[in-house]
C-alpha cells in the first residue's frame, strides 16, 4: 500500500506574512508560532479544557456534563448538552442585536445585464427558516426523519439546510450534479420520505433540469411522500399531485414562529454521502455538538474571521460538497461574517467572474480549489489584472494538494503578493480543517498544508502505528478524536470501522499518504485506495466501473486516476467488451460509454479516456493490477514488478495499443 507513495516534490520557498495583512485583517486569533503550539499542545494534552472553554461560547439549553468520552472508535463530545445549530447560527445573532446585519449575500448566475444580488440579513434568515420548518412540519416531517435536498445553489438550500436543523430532522444533501440514480441510492439508504429540490438551477447559461431527475428517481423510490419545489428558472416542470407542492406556496403560509428543538448534542446533525473505496456512497454522520463548535472555530481560526468588521468571505463551492456544508453555511453563520453564495458556473459570462464578484462584493476572503486556480491560470492573467481585487485579505484552497506552480500563481495574481494562503487539508469525514496554516502566524511553503489544526494528534505512521521519520512517505492518521469527526456510516457500523480503524489499531485512517519534512510540515501526496479526487471531487473507481459494466456492450472495467493538467487527476477507463457486442471499438462508442457514465452518476464521473482491452492484467488470485494500469494511464514505462500478472501478454497488448 504505502509503496505506492512517492513524490518527488521538493519545494523551500518560505512565505511570511506581509505588513499589510498584518495590518488590515484585525486582531490575529493566534497571534504568533509560540502561541500556536502552546494552544495546540494544551488541545492534545488537555483537550477538556481546550474544547470546554471554545463550547461554552456557544447557546447550550442545557450545559454539557463533559466535554468527550473516547473508546475507539467512538467518540462522545459535550456529553448530556442540548443545543441547537440553527439557533447558534441565527437566532444568538439576532438575540445580541445584530438581526439587521448581512448573513448570507447571494448572486444568481444569469447577467441580463445585472446579476440578480439578494442579501439576507439574519432577520431574513429567521423568518424564512422558521417558516421552512413550519412548512416542513405541515408536511409530515418530525425530529430524526431524514430529509433529502437536491437543489442548485440559492438561498432556499441553505434555508432548507437550516429550517432541518432548526426541528431536530437530519439533512441529506445531494449535489445538484449527479444523475437520478444517485439520487435513488442516496433516498433509499437514507430512508427518506421527502425531497425538497428546484425547478432548475442555472449552470453556465443552460438550466439543469433537478425536478426532472427528481421525478425519474421517483420512478423508482414508491417510498417518497413529499416533493416540496423551489421555483428558480419558471422552466415547465411536471408537478405530481399530491406528491409534489410549491415552496413558494406552501412556505409562505407557515407562521413566523417556530421554536428551536433542544437537541442532544450527540444527536445526528446531517448525512452527507461521498466516496469509498469499495461499494455504494457512504452516508457520513456528522452529529450536532460537535460539529457545530469544530466547524466554527476553525473557520473562525483558519480564515481569522473578525465578526462586526469589513470582512466579506466567498467561498466557491457547491454546498452539496461538505466544503459547503462546513464553510459555506455551519462554520460561517455563528462567526458573524457575510458568506457570498454563488449560483453559476467559474467562466459565465466571461472567465472573469469571480473576479468580477470579488470587486463587486469587496470580498476580503477568498477560498477555492486547487483544481479551479490551474483553469484560471490557463484562462490568462489578463482576467483577474482587469479587476480591482485590493479588497482581498486572505486565500485558501482545499480538495487536493496543490501544486508549487499553482500556488505562486494565485499568490501573485490573485492575492498581489501580499495575501497569505491557506492550504487546508481534511475531508468529509473530519467535518472540518485538521491540518492548515494559520493566517498571519504559520509561515508557509507551497504546496504543504504546513502543520496540524488544534485537537488533530495527526501523524505518519507505517501500518504498525509506529510514527516514521522525516520525509519517509506513510499513512496519515489521527490518533485522538475531535469535536469534528464523524461518527459513523449512515447503517453500516461493520464498514465504518473496516475503512477508517482497522488498518492500525486504535488510529483514524483517513485514506491519504504523506509525508512530514524537516520542520515537521506535512506534504498530502494523495490517496491511497481506490479513491480519486478528480478536479477536487470524490470519486470511487469503483463506482465508475459500476456504472460501465452496467452498459450492455462491457463485461468488464478497470478505471484508474491518471494525472490531469486542469483536474489534477483525471479518468481512465480500461474496458473489455461484452462478446455479444458486434459493433465496433471505436470513438463513437467511447462516446456512447462516456455519457452512460454520465446519465448513471453525473458528468464529473465522466472518463477522459476509455481504452478497450481483450483482456485485464490481474494476479494469480484475480485482483486487477491497478498499479499497471496506473502507469499505462499515465504513459509511464512500468517498473512495477510484474512476476504475479496472470497473462503477461496482457500488459504487453496494452502497452502496444498506446495511442
Ligand atoms: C484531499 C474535501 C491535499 C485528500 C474537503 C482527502 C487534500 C480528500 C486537501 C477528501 C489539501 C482535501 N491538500 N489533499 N489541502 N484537501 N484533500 O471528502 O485526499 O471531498 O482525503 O473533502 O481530498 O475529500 P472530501
Amino acid at each position: 500500500m504505502s509503496d505506492e507513495i512517492t513524490s518527488t516534490l521538493q519545494e523551500n520557498r518560505v512565505f511570511e506574512p506581509s505588513a499589510r495583512f498584518l495590518a488590515e485583517i484585525g486582531p490575529l486569533v493566534v497571534p504568533d508560532m509560540a502561541a500556536y503550539w502552546r494552544m495546540y499542545r494544551q488541545s492534545i494534552d488537555d483537550p477538556a479544557t481546550f474544547w470546554g472553554e471554545i463550547a461554552r461560547d456557544f447557546r447550550w439549553y442545557r450545559p454539557f456534563d463533559t466535554v468527550v468520552e473516547w473508546k475507539a472508535p467512538d467518540a462522545k463530545w459535550f456529553v448530556g448538552g442540548t443545543t441547537n445549530v440553527c439557533a447558534n447560527c441565527i437566532d444568538r445573532q439576532v438575540d445580541a442585536g445584530h438581526g439587521d446585519d448581512a448573513a448570507i449575500v447571494w448572486e444568481g448566475e444569469p447577467c441580463a445585464p445585472q446579476p440578480e444580488v439578494r442579501t439576507l440579513t439574519y432577520n431574513d434568515l429567521l423568518r424564512e427558516v422558521s417558516r421552512t420548518a413550519n412548512a416542513l412540519k405541515a408536511l409530515g416531517v418530525r425530529r430524526g426523519d431524514i430529509v433529502t435536498i437536491y437543489m442548485g445553489m440559492v438561498p432556499e438550500l441553505t434555508i432548507a439546510m437550516l429550517a432541518c436543523a432548526r426541528i431536530g430532522a437530519p439533512h441529506s444533501v445531494i449535489f445538484g450534479g449527479f444523475a437520478p440514480n444517485a439520487i435513488v441510492d442516496r433516498v433509499r439508504d437514507a430512508k427518506s420520505k421527502i425531497i425538497i429540490t428546484c425547478d432548475g438551477a442555472w449552470r453556465r447559461g443552460q438550466v439543469v433540469a433537478l425536478k426532472k431527475n427528481v421525478d425519474d428517481a421517483c420512478e423508482k423510490l414508491p417510498e417518497v411522500e413529499h416533493v416540496l419545489v423551489v421555483r428558480r428558472t419558471g422552466e415547465p416542470v411536471t408537478m405530481h399531485t399530491p406528491r409534489d407542492q410549491w415552496w413558494h406556496a406552501l412556505v409562505a403560509q407557515q407562521s413566523t414562529d417556530c421554536p428551536c428543538e433542544a437537541l442532544d448534542s450527540e444527536d445526528l446533525l446531517f448525512l452527507l454521502y461521498t466516496s469509498g473505496s469499495t461499494g455504494k456512497p457512504k452516508g457520513i454522520c456528522h452529529t450536532v455538538g460537535g460539529y457545530m463548535v469544530y466547524t466554527a472555530y476553525t473557520a473562525k481560526t483558519t480564515f481569522n474571521l473578525v465578526a462586526g468588521s469589513n470582512h466579506v468571505y466567498f467561498c466557491t463551492a457547491d454546498i452539496g460538497w461538505i466544503t459547503g456544508h462546513s464553510y459555506i453555511v455551519y462554520g460561517m453563520l455563528p462567526n458573524r461574517v457575510p458568506t457570498l453564495m454563488y449560483e453559476g458556473a467559474p467562466n459565465f459570462p466571461a472567465e472573469d467572474r469571480f473576479w468580477a464578484m470579488i470587486a463587486r462584493h469587496k470580498v476580503t476572503h477568498f477560498y477555492t480549489a486547487p483544481t479551479a486556480i490551474r483553469a484560471f491560470m490557463k484562462w490568462g492573467d489578463a482576467h483577474p489584472a482587469k479587476h480591482d481585487l485590493s479588497s482581498l485579505l486572505l486565500l485558501g484552497t482545499v480538495g487536493e494538494p496543490i501544486n508549487p506552480e499553482a500556488w505562486i500563481w494565485y499568490h501573485q495574481h490573485i492575492g498581489a503578493s501580499r495575501c497569505p494562503i491557506v492550504d487546508t487539508m481534511w475531508q468529509t469525514e473530519t467535518g472540518g480543517h485538521i491540518i492548515t496554516p494559520l493566517p498571519g502566524c504559520t509561515p508557509t511553503v507551497p504546496g504543504s498544508c504546513t502543520l496540524a489544526f488544534f485537537g488533530i494528534d495527526a501523524a505518519i505512521v507505517n501500518e504498525k502505528g509506529e510514527e516514521l521519520p522525516p520525509n519517509q512517505g506513510g499513512l496519515l492518521v489521527i490518533r485522538k478524536p475531535w469535536p469534528g469527526m464523524l461518527r459513523g456510516i449512515h447503517g453500516d457500523r461493520e464498514r465504518f470501522i473496516e475503512t477508517y480503524w482497522s488498518k492500525v489499531a486504535g488510529m483514524y485512517v483517513a485514506g491519504d499518504g504523506a509525508r512530514r519534512d524537516k520542520r515537521g510540515y506535512f506534504w498530502i501526496m494523495g490517496r491511497i485506495d481506490d479513491v480519486i479526487n478528480v478536479s477536487g471531487h470524490r470519486l470511487g473507481t469503483m463506482e465508475i466501473e459500476s456504472a460501465l459494466v452496467s452498459h450492455p456492450a462491457v463485461v468488464e472495467a478497470a478505471v484508474v486516476g491518471m494525472p490531469h493538467e486542469i483536474k489534477g487527476t483525471g479518468i481512465a477507463a480500461f474496458v473489455t467488451l461484452a462478446p455479444s457486442f458486434t459493433g465496433t471499438a471505436d470513438d463513437s462508442l467511447r462516446k456512447q460509454l462516456a455519457e452512460h457514465v454520465t446519465k448513471e452518476i453525473g458528468a464529473i464521473a465522466r472518463p477522459d479516456i476509455i481504452r478497450f482491452t481483450a483482456l485485464l492484467p490481474k494476479t494469480r488470485s484475480g485482483k486487477i493490477m491497478r498499479r499497471l494500469l496506473r502507469d499505462i494511464a499515465a504513459g509511464r514505462d512500468s517498473t512495477q514488478d510484474t512476476t504475479t500478472l496472470e497473462d503477461f501478454t496482457v500488459l504487453a497488448k496494452l502497452r502496444e495499443s498506446d495511442e
